[in-house]
């Protein structure tokens, strides 16, 4: 799949819209309040509706690291965690210390911070688990032999 067309599925799973349409590679609607952005560097912006998920309980059933990250995260830090320069600063999250232990990033996906939404309310703790692993494994990151796994168990530890 483009990427393009990827991060236009994580938008479309975060809005419910037109999914059909988009699996399909058929042009996207335009996006809520805006002018379409083609872009490469094409950032997402949350509409209304998309807060009101991230805010709302149990709407992300998806499971595994890989299926959360892509429709939860890839709107904002982009397909390959490359992040994003645009609308909004996206922080990319390939080659990013700052991930290396797993506490951060548990804290800041749990609790939100500025502009990123908190996710304590719509993930599990072994979906934050899944996900903070798949970020500290992937786009050339490799942080999980030095610095340990997240377990459910920390998660839960975590959260206040
Ligand atoms: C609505 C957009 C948005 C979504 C969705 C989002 N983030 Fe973020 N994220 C941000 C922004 C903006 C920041 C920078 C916050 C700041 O200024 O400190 C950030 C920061 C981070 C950081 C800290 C990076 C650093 O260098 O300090 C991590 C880790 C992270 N996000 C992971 C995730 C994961 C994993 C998900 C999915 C569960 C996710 N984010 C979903 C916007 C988003």
């Amino acid at each position: 799949m483009k990427t393009l067309t990827k991060t236009l599925l994580a938008a479309g799973l975060l809005t419910g819209a037109a999914l059909t349409a988009i699996a399909q590679d058929a042009p996207a609607p335009e996006a809520e309040g805006g002018e379409s952005r083609t872009s490469e560097f094409r950032t997402f912006d949350p509409t209304e509706d998309d807060w009101e998920t991230f805010r709302s309980s149990g709407e992300i059933t998806h499971q595994g690291g890989e299926a959360v990250y892509n429709s939860v995260c890839a709107g904002c830090h982009m397909p390959e965690g490359e992040g994003a320069d645009g609308a909004g600063y996206y922080p990319a999250l390939a080659d990013n210390e700052m991930i290396a232990a797993p506490s951060y990033p548990t804290y800041v996906i749990l609790e939100g911070q500025k502009a990123m939404p908190p996710f304590a309310g719509i993930l599990d703790d072994q979906q934050v688990a899944d996900v903070v692993n798949y970020i500290r494994s992937n786009f050339g990151n490799d942080f999980i032999e030095e610095w340990g796994e997240a377990t459910a168990e920390d998660v839960e530890a975590t959260r206040q």
